[in-house]
């Protein structure tokens, strides 16, 4: 089973991760856990969330890049899911070896994540948080996908970028079947 933990606050808002998740939400094998729609209270269900990463061959982040790093209910996920002694600590193996794909969508444009830019980092210095989020958790982490500019790119590029993310995603379906 594939696992996308999708957490977008305003989805019917939502270009890029929309996008992102329609190309991919026929994939045979994928279960999708949408936070904001699961969770409006941020009361999360952390046995569901559990039992859900237990049983996942693969497991999938998208989300909207907020402030540089993930959306409120994305952190929250985090903190009280990934606890000491089922996700890291003694014991704490329930995720080790499980590949994490991060799929993310920027406001920004590419040229905007350089010293002369906007962002003056590169966005491969932003990923440190959720990267070693994984890692921490002995999680083997995967190539970040990344759609920059999710507002402004053209109807043909996000298409172009949907079909890369499924095709991503539809590497992994073929891999576990085998
Ligand atoms: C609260 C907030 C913070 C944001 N922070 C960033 C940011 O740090 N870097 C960036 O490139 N875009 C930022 N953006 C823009 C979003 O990343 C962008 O709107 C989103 O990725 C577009 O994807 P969507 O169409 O699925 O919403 C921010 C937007 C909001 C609302």
């Amino acid at each position: 089973m594939i696992l996308l933990i999708h957490a977008h606050p305003y989805p019917s808002h939502s270009r890029g991760c929309r996008a992102l998740l329609g190309a991919v939400r026929e994939v045979p094998g994928l279960e999708v856990r949408s936070l904001y729609d699961l969770y409006p209270t941020f009361d999360i269900d952390v046995p569901a969330e559990q039992a859900a990463l237990a049983r996942a061959a693969l497991i999938v982040w998208l989300h909207p890049t907020y402030w540089y790093s993930v959306p409120g209910l994305m952190k929250h996920w985090f903190d009280v899911v990934l606890t000491r002694g089922w996700a890291y600590g003694k014991g704490g193996d329930a995720l080790a070896g499980k590949p994490c794909l991060w799929a993310t969508t920027t406001g920004g444009q590419p040229a905007t994540y350089a010293p002369d830019g906007l962002h003056r980092l590169p966005f491969d210095d932003y990923h440190a948080p959720v990267e070693m989020t994984a890692r921490f958790c002995g999680m083997q982490w995967l190539a970040p996908f990344v759609l920059h500019g999710a507002h402004s790119v053209s109807e043909t590029e996000l298409a172009a970028a949907a079909q890369a993310f499924r095709a991503r995603i539809a590497a992994h379906a073929k891999d576990s079947d085998a």
